[in-house]
């Protein structure tokens, strides 16, 4: 007999301020989901929570770029983020809100606990402040030249170009990166939580974690190799928790120290709706305590938050911190800002919410960083999920049913004694599988069952022996069910709603998925089957294209009317490796002194065409709203690539006016800036220089044509 507990179950709380991606889901939502719906199947007592994590620079900053306030824009994707998670069936029972007064008081009052045992303290810092904003700069809102590496585009906590962990006071001609001027350092007080007090306690605590992947607890040791340091825990600036102390007005208590908070404060806030204020208690006082996320969040959950929650001497520390590795998109990180891979609306659009989960279990970066195609998750969908177990499903049933076959138990032969055996053999191996949290492997071993189960009623082959013995024929398909059976309840926890609907194919009813169903597998139940539906249904998608556009940053050298035509311009444009000519209609809203110098974006594989008798060898792309053409333009060096999001030109020969038009390209707003954009596979991406998005000179409309 297994025993029966409680189990608390925490995922990340996402910021409030971009949607979700796949990325993200492969990181942390899908994980601790599937973990949630496995741990009630197996009959525990489950508290799942999560919430939006509201506060923090990011979000004050893109509202400030949009023009709102930083609720409205928390709201906005606090909004968006429950309906994606209900759009994927990951089902929290509580997802709540930073902003909610509970998070407030509870805060309040755990850093005022903190306090109290003496465990904060108020100290003197130099930081950096913007004289013209009027405020202190976190160290990432600090630009300016490397002094390791001399990139001039090192920021004040990193650099992105070698890789060295800046002061904002080690940067050559630091300035501030919302207005671009620079700043001084001046003096200011900070509430600093002395970690270093538990040193070795957490040191100790995490040695003894031997059951943890060693991607948390070998990187957490690591993290604290040179002693477990003493951390600031408030911030200047007024989007977040108050600090509740005099002399600390414009400071707010630091976001990740409040929103590690958010796991309890939801959680107290859940209860209460349940109508039982100490739910909580009783839940966390099992100890069953778990964190999925992705790996940047590691330190807080493994380190920051068992920290605190030592310091305060009141609350259990986790039992088991997991976190996913990176899902990369064509080798590299997902991310909605550079546009690199998709959001999970993106591909909700022509993908059902079961072969999403489907394939991102499959390959969920456990171990190492594993890369997301949609050719794969169409291969993988349409010939496992669909192709073996949803087949599977439909044979039986469809077999059955057409013959008029009521499934019934008999004795068994040789074929079902196997089957059977294999089939408690695979549960057993799978449910150590999911209890260690290793996922991919269980839904391995899912896989192969499957794979023995078609084997069985292949060999079985009852459609002929319905032809002379439709007792054991009957005996047959209540066996063939009792194992798939089995199959649906592996399955899940990883897709939920197929599973729910291959259920009631062979039930007539819904399982009780809140409850122990695990149990059920060895009962001698009757089945009732119902003409089988659709239970999941193929993918199809045209696979993607690739770029064939070759935009490259020419800069105009020479700049003339063009003798013969009253509206067009001529330049000559270095390209880096080469000069070419170029003829654009530019001359109403450009004269050739204001445009020469400039930085422009040109199609050079563009087939060349004679425009009033000068050769044009490739076309400027410029934006046209109301007011007239506005060129696209960069700081870039001439002969710079440009990209689509992340999607280079595939070099593969020229291209016409009619091809450059499927890329529809326009200008869009994205993160508060106008930015250029295409379409390429279904996804508006923006045009890039080096990572960085391309301008669009002087204040353009959005929507507005690219030509
Ligand atoms: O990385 C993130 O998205 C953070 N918002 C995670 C916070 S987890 C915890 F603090 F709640
Ligand atoms: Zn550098």
């Amino acid at each position: 007999m297994r025993m029966k507990t409680k189990i608390v179950i925490n995922c990340a709380l996402p910021y409030a301020n971009n949607s979700l991606h796949i990325g993200h889901i492969a990181g942390a939502y899908l994980s601790g989901d599937i973990f949630n719906r496995y741990s009630r199947i197996s009959g525990h007592e489950v508290m799942f929570i999560c919430g939006s994590d509201e506060y923090g620079t990011p979000i004050a900053i893109k509202a400030e770029k949009e023009g709102r306030t930083p609720m409205e824009i928390a709201t906005i994707y606090h909004q968006e983020h429950l309906e994606t998670f209900r759009k994927l069936d990951i089902e929290f029972d509580y997802f709540g809100r930073t902003t909610d007064e509970v998070h407030q008081e509870f805060s309040e009052k755990f850093f005022m606990d903190l306090m109290e045992k003496g465990y904060l303290e108020k100290r003197m810092i130099i930081a950096s402040y913007c004289a013209v904003d009027k405020r202190f700069l976190p160290d990432r809102y600090v630009n300016g030249t490397c002094p390791n590496c001399s990139s001039e585009s090192a920021r004040g906590d990193q650099c992105d170009e070698c890789g060295r962990i800046n002061e904002p006071q080690e940067l050559i001609n630091p300035r501030c990166a919302i207005c671009g001027n620079p700043i001084d350092f001046r003096e200011t007080d900070h509430i600093f939580f002395t970690a270093s007090k538990l040193d070795s306690e957490i040191r100790e605590w995490l040695q003894g974690k031997e059951e943890w992947r060693n991607n948390v607890r070998i990187f957490s040791l690591n993290m604290i190799k040179d002693g477990l340091k003493d951390r600031s825990m408030t911030r200047d600036m007024d989007w977040g928790v108050k600090v509740p102390m005099e002399g600390m007005e414009g400071k707010r208590i630091y976001v990740w120290f409040e929103a590690l908070l958010g796991y309890i404060s939801n959680s107290i806030k859940y209860s209460r709706i349940r109508g039982d204020e100490n739910y909580w208690k009783e839940m966390y006082s099992s100890g069953n305590i778990y964190y999925f996320m992705g790996k940047d969040n590691i330190f807080f959950h493994s380190i920051l938050l068992p920290a605190m929650n030592m310091a305060s001497g009141k609350y259990p520390l986790p039992k088991m911190v997991t976190a996913n590795e990176y899902l990369t998109y064509r080798g590299k990180k997902f991310s909605k800002s550079r546009g690199i891979g998709y959001t999970v609306n993106e591909i909700l659009e022509h993908v059902d919410r079961d072969s999403i989960r489907y394939y991102v279990s499959s390959v969920l970066p456990e171990s190492s960083d594993s890369d997301f195609t949609l050719e794969e998750m169409k291969e993988k969908v349409n010939s496992e999920l669909n192709g073996k177990y949803g087949n599977l499903v439909n044979r039986v049933v469809t077999f059955a049913a057409g013959k008029g076959i009521v499934p019934k138990q008999g004795p068994m032969d040789d074929l079902d004694r196997e089957v059977m055996e294999k089939m408690k053999q695979s549960l057993a191996q799978y449910r150590e599988e999911m209890d260690r949290i290793e996922f991919r492997k269980a839904l391995a071993i899912w896989l192969e069952s499957v794979k023995a189960v078609n084997t069985y009623f292949n060999q079985s082959k009852p459609w002929d022996t319905i032809k002379t013995d439709r007792d054991a024929t009957a005996s047959r398909i209540w066996h063939s069910l009792k194992a798939i059976e089995y199959l649906t309840l592996m399955i899940y926890p990883f897709v939920p709603s197929g599973a729910i609907r291959a259920w009631k194919t062979v039930h007539g009813s819904e399982p009780n998925v809140k409850d122990e169903m695990f149990s059920h597998l060895g009962s001698d139940c009757d089945f009732h089957i119902k003409e089988s539906g659709i239970i999941f249904s193929k993918i199809e998608i045209e696979s993607e294209g690739s770029n064939q556009m070759h935009l490259v940053v020419g800069k105009i050298i020479e700049a003339e009317d063009h003798p013969n035509a009253d509206s067009l311009l001529h330049f000559k444009v270095d390209l880096g490796t080469k000069v070419i000519d170029l003829v654009a209609g530019l001359k109403k809203y450009y004269s050739p002194e204001k445009i020469l110098g400039r930085k422009i974006i040109v199609v050079e594989n563009l087939k060349h065409s004679k425009i009033r008798g000068i050769e044009s060898q490739g076309m400027l792309l410029a934006a046209q709203d109301s007011n007239g053409a506005h060129i696209l333009t960069t700081d870039e060096k001439e002969g710079t690539e440009i990209t689509l999001g992340n999607e280079a030109y595939d070099d593969s020969g020229t291209i016409a006016i009619d091809d450059l038009k499927e890329y529809d390209l326009r200008t869009d707003v994205s993160d508060g800036k106008t930015v250029p954009t295409g379409m390429l596979n279904r996804k508006r991406l923006i045009l890039m220089a080096n990572g960085k998005p391309v301008s669009v000179d002087g204040n353009v409309e959005s929507r507005s044509q690219i030509r």
